[in-house]
């Protein structure tokens, strides 16, 4: 019997010490990807100066990036937070104390957070978003830089990510899925189709938008990217309720929120606030590309 005993507590200390070996493995690798330092060549967007460009710089920036660095970019503490993983604050975007604004040198520096999705050092940031704006045309990259430049300074500080050993182990083992950086395709020049409501502008606002995110990567629903909500996110495509939706409705329901059986939506899961802000054209372009879309069966899980 002692001998049975022996063995099982030598078989058990080595699958614990196996396990730790593991973790460690999880813990290093996940470190060396949030540390790793990415170059890319320049992609020579041009920042433009007049008076057109910052004010179509506004509008974009009103529409992608006010939901979460704040309605006037001062940046949002605690974006994520969470006991066991850390926290992730969305920094203070303007010129002002504690912005980013002030300590970017140069139009470079925002093209590689933005499009490439690491920060002015080629360290990669935690900013899913990044997905959509890789797709931003040269041009409305070059516009919301443009405004980013000139936004009025708000005095705000905001705390450096800090991510637990737990959250390392996870980002090494693949659970928290690709870093941004990682997801996007670097193409220095995106498709840029000309604005107006067309399906093939609206596909350009949907990618950007990165509606997919949420909606799923056919936009036929999907559960939400947040394991901690158990609201699916609805099918956009044929297939779904927005078959019977007039353009009307659609247009509406992005302004107020207001579904056409009358229900009001709220805000935490849906961002319709801020895509409610894009202009008429723009809603009728995402419209017209959603409906033009394959027919899809609602996708549960
Ligand atoms: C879904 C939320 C979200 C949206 C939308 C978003 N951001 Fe961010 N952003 C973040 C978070 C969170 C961070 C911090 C990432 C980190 O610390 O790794 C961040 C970081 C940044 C940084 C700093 C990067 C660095 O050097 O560390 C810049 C600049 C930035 N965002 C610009 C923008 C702009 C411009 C837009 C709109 C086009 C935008 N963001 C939209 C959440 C968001
Ligand atoms: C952060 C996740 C997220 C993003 C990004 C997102 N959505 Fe949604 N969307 C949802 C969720 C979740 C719902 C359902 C919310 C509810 O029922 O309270 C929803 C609902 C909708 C609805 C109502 C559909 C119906 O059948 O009731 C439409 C239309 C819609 N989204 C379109 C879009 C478009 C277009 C984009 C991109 C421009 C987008 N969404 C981006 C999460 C998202």
């Amino acid at each position: 019997m002692k001998k049975v005993f022996k063995w099982i507590g030598i078989v058990l200390g080595s699958l614990v010490g196996l396990i730790l070996v593991l973790i460690a493995a999880f813990y290093i690798l996940g470190s060396s990807r949030l540390n790793k330092t990415y170059t890319f060549p320049s992609d020579h967007v041009v920042v433009p100066n007049d008076a057109d460009s910052i004010a179509r710089g506004e509008h974009l920036t009103a529409m992608f990036c006010t939901g979460c660095h704040g309605e006037d970019l001062g940046g949002t503490e605690n974006w994520f937070t969470d006991e066991a993983l850390g926290r992730v604050d969305a920094p203070n975007l303007t010129s002002g104390q504690g912005g980013e604004g002030a300590e970017f040198e140069s139009d470079e520096d925002w093209v590689r957070v933005l499009r490439h999705g690491v920060d002015p050092e080629g360290k990669p940031i935690f900013m899913p978003a990044v997905v959509g704006y890789s797709h931003l045309s040269n041009e409305d990259l070059g516009a919301i830089i443009a405004y980013l430049k000139t936004a009025p300074p708000v005095d705000h500080e905001t705390e450096e990510r800090n991510f637990t050993t737990l959250a390392k182990i996870l980002v090494g083992a693949g659970q928290l899925g690709k870093l941004p950086v990682e997801a996007v395709s670097h193409n220095p020049n995106p498709p840029a189709p000309a604005a107006g409501a067309t399906v093939e502008y609206g596909q350009y606002l949907v990618n950007v938008g990165d509606c997919s995110s949420c909606h799923g990567n056919e936009l036929a629903g999907g559960p939400h990217p947040d394991p901690s909500v158990t609201i699916l996110a609805p099918n956009l495509t044929p297939g779904g309720e927005l078959v019977e939706w007039t353009e009307e409705d659609f247009l509406s329901f992005m302004r107020t929120g207001i579904e056409p059986d009358g229900e009001q939506m709220g805000t935490e899961y849906m961002p319709w606030k801020e895509i409610g802000l894009a202009s008429d054209d723009e809603l009728k372009a995402i419209f017209m590309y959603l409906q033009s879309l394959p027919k899809m069966e609602q996708v549960a899980k």
